[in-house]
């Protein structure tokens, strides 16, 4: 019995899109699906499901960090069925040509989280993006002449790090930016043998410390709500 969606079985269409912030989720259904239906308000981590280009998809808050994505992921794929997550985040930016507004698809995300640290029992895993769904955001992007960066990125357990210089060591074995999320999302989809996508707009940089104002984030966050939501029923 899933604890923190509560829902019925077959309230959840099988593909979900995953904002971080539940009022997102609440945007998202009210804005550009129709027909939208709420499944769930337990602790406000609202869920909803609609229709897009006739497709049946729902979007579900999972709160911020690898511990939370990890209950809604785990519900989502164990309980509901669902076959296909896409979150749709923000990150920081970690690489100087990448720069605010811009947008990240996920390819791979490093963590310093201990949950596989205590899942592998010390092992080191490699969370993956699922490279179909990756492919279709790249194309779809691109063909929207948006330019987006495909690569490796982190997600962080820890958004006020202490060592404040952290990022630089990531940055120097590639990783394009920093947010909380995905490792998690990604191990659980290769758990349950399903496919799982990150796409990220960049809110803010660690490199010079600017940040999006909320009129840019909401212009980027639609664009790559577009992307998501084309790549989800692709
Ligand atoms: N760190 C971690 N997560 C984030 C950041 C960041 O700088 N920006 C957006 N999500």
């Amino acid at each position: 019995m899933p604890t923190h969606i509560v829902a019925k079985m077959g309230d959840i269409a099988d593909v979900v899109l995953l904002p971080g912030d539940p009022l997102r989720a609440k945007f998202i259904a009210e804005n550009l699906l129709t027909d939208a239906v709420q499944y769930n308000s337990v602790r406000n981590m609202l869920g909803y499901t609609g229709i897009y280009r006739g497709n049946r998809i729902s979007v579900q808050g999972t709160g911020m960090g690898a511990p939370s994505i990890s209950i809604y992921a785990n519900e989502l794929f164990n309980e509901f069925g669902v076959r296909r997550a896409i979150r749709v985040g923000t990150a920081g930016t970690i690489q100087p040509y990448i720069k605010i507004r811009d947008l990240v698809i996920a390819m791979a995300a490093s963590t310093d989280s201990g949950i596989n640290n205590i899942r592998f029992g010390g092992r080191d895993y490699a969370p993956t993006a699922t490279f179909t769904l990756l492919k279709s955001a790249y194309e779809i992007a691109s063909a929207k002449g948006w330019k987006p960066f495909a690569g490796p990125i982190v997600s962080s357990d820890m958004f006020y790090t202490e060592n404040p210089d952290e990022w630089k060591l990531w940055a120097k074995f590639g990783c394009l930016a920093i947010e909380m999320e995905c490792a998690e999302l990604y191990t659980l989809a290769a758990k349950y043998n399903r496919e799982a996508l990150g796409i990220l707009t960049i809110s803010d940089s660690l490199i010079d410390k600017t940040a999006t104002t909320p009129e840019e984030r909401e212009t980027a966050f639609t664009r790559m709500i577009e992307i998501a939501l084309e790549t989800a029923i692709s």
